[in-house]
C-alpha cells in the first residue's frame, strides 16, 4: 500500500495520510542549525551538535511513537465550532482531519489540513544564514460563517545536553529558567553559569497569554494530547522555575469567511560573547537578565510574512542550484527521481549528520566516523566540493602518525573520540578513497600540499599527501600470516570482532579486545587496498613521485597475489581468517559460508576478471545471497553466538550484520556487475534496495519511500523485507556512485569525465546534465542498439570525440554530448 506519491516537478514527496507505518521525516537545515521534522510535525532541533546543544526535547522510544515536536493546537470557539480542539498536524491528538497532506521538500516541509472549514497550513524550514527554525502558519476560514480561533503553540525545551537531560533528574528538575517578553519566550537554563547561549521561541503577533511551565500548560497527569490550557481556552502565564520549561503562546484569531491570517513563528539559537552575556551589568554581579541583542537581530529578520517567504524562496533557489549540478531524465521515473533528486538529497543529509541524529540514531551516541565520513564524501563531493575539501582536512587531522585513525571525532571540537579509540584497520584506506574522489571531481591537487595535523597536534602536522602515504603504509605494514591485512578491532563490518571474545553483557563489541591474536586477517581490507591503491599510485605519478608510485604498484600486486593465493575459496572470495587462523566465509564453515563484502569489493577492484573467477564469485553471490529485497550480508546466518566472531553472531538471523540485507554493500555488487558488463543484473541489484521501487509496499517496508535505509530484514528473519535505520547510512553515497558513475556511466576520472554506461539492454537511453569543473555537460545516451555496455561513438557539440573521456572544458559553457552505445 502507498501512503503518498512523488511530486517530481516540485521535488517533493507528498504524504497523503498521517498514520504512516513509521514517522516519515525530513531534515531541515544545511549549515549549523538542524531539525528533524516528521510528517506530523514531530522531531527536534539542535545547533551544530545533536548531543550538546539540543534546543527541544525528544523522547526516543516513547509511546505513542513520535510525541514531541512543534505543535499548534486549535480551538474553535465560534458557534459552529463549539469549543472543538484539535491538532492540525494530526499528532499529538490524532485528530480526525477532513483533509491532510504533508509535503517533504528540499530543506522544508509543508503540512496542510482542514477541519470543519478551518484550513491550516504550516511551512517549516531552517533559513540559510540563520540559526533557527521558521514555522509559517496560515489559518484560513473556508466555512461560510465567521470563525473565532484560539491557537496555542507548543515546544518543550531540552536542557541543552540531551544525554544529561534524560538521565540526571536530581539536578535537572531544579535548574530550568525562562524569561518572557511580549511574544517572545526565552529558554535560558544554565545561562547563569557556564553557558552563553539561550533559545528563543517567538511569534510576530501579539499574544493573549503564554505558558512556560509544562505542568501548568498540560495539567497534572495529562499528556500532549490533552493540554488543560487549550481545553480551557486560556493560558496561565506560567513562569517555569525548574521542572520542565516549555514555550507556548496563546493567540486569538477572528476570521471572516474566506479570510486568511499568517503568523511567523521562530525558534532560534542565540549566543552572546562572554563579556556581553547580561542585559545590564550590575556592579558586583549581573542583572540576571539575558542580553537579547542577538534575539532582536534574528527576529527582526523574520518579522513579516514577506521576509519569511523570501527566506524560503532563497532556500528553494539554493537547492535548485545544488541539484542542478546533476539531473537525470529517463523513462524510468523511479530511477530518475532517486538518482536526480532524493539520493543526492540524502547524501547531503549524511554529509551534515554523519551517523548522529535520525529516528534511529539518538544524536548522543556517535560522532563523525572516519570511515563513514570518507565514504559519505563520495556522494556529495560533486555538489559542495569546497565543503568536501574542508571535511577532508578535518577528518585527516584525526589520523595518528602511524596512519591509523581515531574511529570517530566530535563535530564541535573536531577532536578524536577516546571512547571509540582506534584499531579499525580499514579506516586509513577510506581516506585515500575520499581524497581520490575529491581530486577526480575537482582537479585540485593543491589539497595534497595542505599541512594537516596528526592526532590534532599542530606540531605533528605534515602534508595531506603524507597522510595518504601513512594510510597506504599502514596496510602494508600490518599484515598477517597469509600476507593479508590484519583486521584489528573490525573492518568495514563493525560486527566482525575477531579479537574481541566478549562474554560480558554490555561490553562494547567494537572496542573490547580480549584476545590480541595478531593474526586475524581481512580479505575485505585486501580488496579495498586493491581498489583504492591504484588511485594512490596514480596520484603519486601525477605529482611526479615516480618511485613512490612504483613502490605502491608493487605492493598492490603483492596484495592481489595474496588474495589469489589465500583469499579464494573455489566458488567465491573468502571473507577473513579468525584469531585461530580458521577461514570465515568458506564452504568449509557451517554458517557464514559466503559473504557479500569481499566478493563485491574484490570484483570492483578487478580481481579475478581475467581468469573468470570474478564471474563465478558474483554468480555465487546471486545464487546464495540474493533475495527479492536485495542481497543479504552472508549465508547461512549464524544460528548461535560465536565467541570468536563477536557481534555479527549476536543478532537474530536475518537482522543487521547477521544476514540482514545491509544495503550499504549492495552497490558494491552493482558496481562489480558493471565491471563484468552485466547491465541487466547491475540494474536489478540497484532497484531491489531502491526505496522508490517499493513505494507501493510501504506496509511491509515501513520506512520512507524516498530514502535508503541501512538495513532491510533478510530472508532468515520473520519480517523479511522490513526496513530499519533510514537516512543515515553509507548506502546513500554508494548507491549514488553505483547509479551515476557505473550504471549511467558518467564517472569523474583524473582527466575528465569517463563515459561508460552499463545498463539493461532494453533501456532505450537517458540524459544527464552534469556540472563538472566549471562547465555543464549535457549528456544524452542513445541505446537504440540495445546493448548492455559499450560506446560506439561520442560527439561533443556536433564534433566526434576520440575515446570515451570527456575533457575538462572549464569554460563556464554548456556542451552537448551525444553518446551512441553499441
Ligand atoms: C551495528 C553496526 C554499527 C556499530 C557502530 C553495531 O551495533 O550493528 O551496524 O556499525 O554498532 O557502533
Ligand atoms: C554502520 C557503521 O556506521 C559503518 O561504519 C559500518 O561500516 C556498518 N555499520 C557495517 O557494520
Amino acid at each position: 500500500m502507498q501512503y503518498g506519491f512523488f511530486d517530481d516537478d516540485a521535488r517533493e514527496y507528498v504524504i497523503t495520510r498521517p498514520d504512516t507505518p513509521y514517522p516519515w521525516i525530513n531534515y531541515l537545515g544545511c549549515e549549523d542549525f538542524f531539525s528533524l521534522f516528521s510528517n506530523t510535525s514531530g522531531g527536534y532541533c539542535f545547533y551544530r551538535d545533536a548531543r550538546m546543544l539540543r534546543l527541544t526535547r525528544y523522547r526516543y522510544n516513547n509511546v505513542p511513537a513520535d510525541t514531541g515536536g512543534r505543535y499548534f493546537y486549535l480551538r474553535d470557539t465560534s458557534s459552529a465550532g463549539d469549543g472543538d480542539v484539535w491538532t492540525p498536524s494530526w499528532m499529538p491528538m490524532k485528530s480526525k482531519l477532513d483533509r491532510y497532506e504533508c509535503r517533504h521538500g528540499m530543506g522544508y516541509s509543508r503540512i496542510s489540513s482542514c477541519r470543519n472549514g478551518l484550513a491550516f497550513s504550516q511551512v517549516s524550514f531552517v533559513p540559510l544564514g540563520a540559526n533557527c527554525e521558521i514555522h509559517r502558519i496560515t489559518l484560513t476560514n473556508e466555512s461560510n460563517a465567521e470563525k473565532n480561533i484560539d491557537m496555542f503553540s507548543f515546544v518543550e525545551f531540552c536542557l541543552w545536553n540531551a544525554n544529561d537531560d534524560m538521565t540526571n533528574f536530581q539536578r535537572n528538575l531544579s535548574i530550568g529558567e525562562v524569561e518572557v517578553e511580549g511574544s517572545r519566550i526565552y529558554h535560558k537554563t544554565e545561562y547563569r553559569e557556564r553557558r552563553n547561549h539561550y533559545a528563543v521561541w517567538a511569534v510576530n503577533a501579539p499574544i493573549e497569554g503564554f505558558d512556560t511551565d509544562r505542568q501548568a500548560f498540560l495539567g497534572l497527569y495529562n499528556g500532549f494530547d490533552s493540554p488543560q490550557a487549550v481545553f480551557k481556552g486560556k493560558a496561565n502565564n506560567s513562569t517555569a522555575s525548574g521542572w520542565a520549561p516549555i514555550g507556548s503562546h496563546h493567540i486569538k484569531a477572528r476570521l471572516a469567511t474566506g479570510e486568511s491570517k499568517t503568523f511567523v513563528f521562530v525558534l532560534g539559537y542565540c549566543e552572546n560573547q562572554e563579556d556581553q552575556k547580561w542585559a545590564k551589568q550590575v556592579s558586583g554581579g549581573n542583572s540576571g537578565v539575558i542580553n537579547k541583542t542577538p534575539a532582536d537581530t534574528l527576529l527582526k529578520k523574520y518579522s513579516t510574512t514577506e521576509a519569511a517567504d523570501k527566506a524560503l524562496a532563497d532556500l528553494n533557489e539554493y537547492w535548485k542550484n545544488l541539484l542542478n549540478r546533476f539531473t537525470v531524465e529517463a523513462d524510468d521515473k523511479r530511477m530518475a527521481r532517486m538518482a536526480g533528486v532524493w539520493n543526492q538529497y540524502q547524501c547531503m543529509v549524511t554529509f551534515n549528520m554523519s551517523r548522529s541524529a535520525s529516528y534511529f540514531e539518538s544524536g548522543i551516541g556517535r560522532g563523525m566516523g572516519f570511515r563513514d565520513s570518507n565514504q559519505d564524501l563520495l556522494g556529495f563531493v560533486h555538489l559542495v566540493p569546497e565543503r568536501a575539501r574542508l571535511r577532508i582536512l578535518d577528518i585527516a587531522a584525526t589520523q595518528f602518525p602511524d596512519g591509523s585513525a581515531y574511529h570517530q571525532y566530535q563535530p564541535l571540537t573536531k577532536r578524536g573520540n577516546n571512547d571509540a579509540g582506534t584499531g579499525f584497520n580499514d579506516d586509513p584506506l577510506w581516506l585515500i578513497c575520499g581524497v581520490a574522489a575529491f581530486i577526480k571531481e575537482t582537479g585540485d591537487y593543491g589539497i595534497l600540499n595542505e599541512k594537516v595535523p596528526f592526532n590534532n597536534d599542530e606540531k605533528l602536522a605534515d602534508t595531506l599527501f603524507i597522510h595518504l602515504k601513512r594510510s597506504f603504509d599502514y596496510t602494508v605494514t600490518h599484515k598477517g600470516p597469509h600476507g593479508l591485512p590484519l583486521i584489528g578491532r573490525a573492518d568495514w563490518n563493525d560486527c566482525l570482532n575477531l579479537n574481541c571474545f566478549s562474554k560480558t553483557p554490555g561490553e562494547s563489541f567494537q572496542t573490547t579486545a580480549n584476545y590480541e591474536s595478531g593474526i586475524a586477517e581481512s580479505v575485505l581490507i585486501a580488496a579495498i587496498f586493491a581498489f583504492t591503491g591504484p588511485d594512490y599510485a596514480e596520484i603519486c605519478r601525477r605529482t611526479n613521485r615516480i618511485e613512490e608510485a612504483e613502490y605502491a604498484e608493487k605492493e598492490i600486486a603483492a596484495m592481489i597475489d595474496a588474495i589469489n593465493k589465500h583469499g579464494w575459496d573455489g566458488e567465491w572470495f573468502l571473507r577473513a581468517y579468525d584469531a585461530y587462523g580458521k577461514k570465515i566465509g568458506s564452504s568449509e564453515c557451517d554458517d557464514g559460508k559466503i559473504f557479500i563484502e569481499s566478493n563485491g569489493f574484490a570484483v570492483m577492484a578487478g580481481v579475478g576478471i581475467e581468469d573468470g573467477r570474478a564471474f563465478k564469485a558474483l554468480d555465487s553471490v546471486k545464487e546464495h545471497l540474493d533475495t527479492k529485497y536485495g542481497i543479504v550480508l552472508q549465508q547461512p546466518a549464524y544460528k548461535e553466538y560465536h565467541l570468536e566472531l563477536g557481534e555479527i553472531s549476536s543478532y537474530p538471523p536475518g537482522y543487521k550484520e547477521n544476514a540482514g540485507i545491509f544495503c550499504h554493500n549492495n552497490p558494491w555488487v552493482t558496481i562489480a556487475e558493471t565491471r563484468l558488463g552485466r547491465g541487466t543484473r547491475a540494474f536489478e541489484t540497484y532497484t531491489k534496495i531502491c526505496p522508490a521501487y517499493r513505494e507501493d509496499d510501504s506496509d511491509l517496508r515501513r520506512m520512507e519511500p524516498y530514502v535508503y535505509a541501512q538495513m532491510v530484514a533478510g530472508k532468515d528473519a520473520p519480517r523479511h523485507g522490513e526496513a530499519k535505520n533510514s537516512w543515515l547510512t553509507g548506502t546513500a553515497a554508494w548507491t549514488f556512485v553505483s547509479i551515476s558513475q557505473y550504471i549511467l556511466g558518467i564517472c569523474p576520472v583524473f582527466d575528465g569525465l569517463l563515459i561508460d554506461p552499463c545498463i539493461p539492454s532494453d533501456m532505450k537511453g537517458y540524459s544527464v546534465n552534469r556540472r563538472f569543473r566549471g562547465a555543464d555537460y549535457l549528456i544524452t545516451v542513445d541505446n537504440s542498439a540495445g546493448v548492455e555496455k559499450g560506446v560506439k561513438s561520442i560527439t561533443v557539440d556536433g564534433k566526434a570525440l576520440n575515446g570515451t573521456v570527456l575533457p575538462v572544458y572549464g569554460d563556464g559553457k554548456a556542451h552537448e554530448i551525444i553518446v551512441m552505445m553499441g
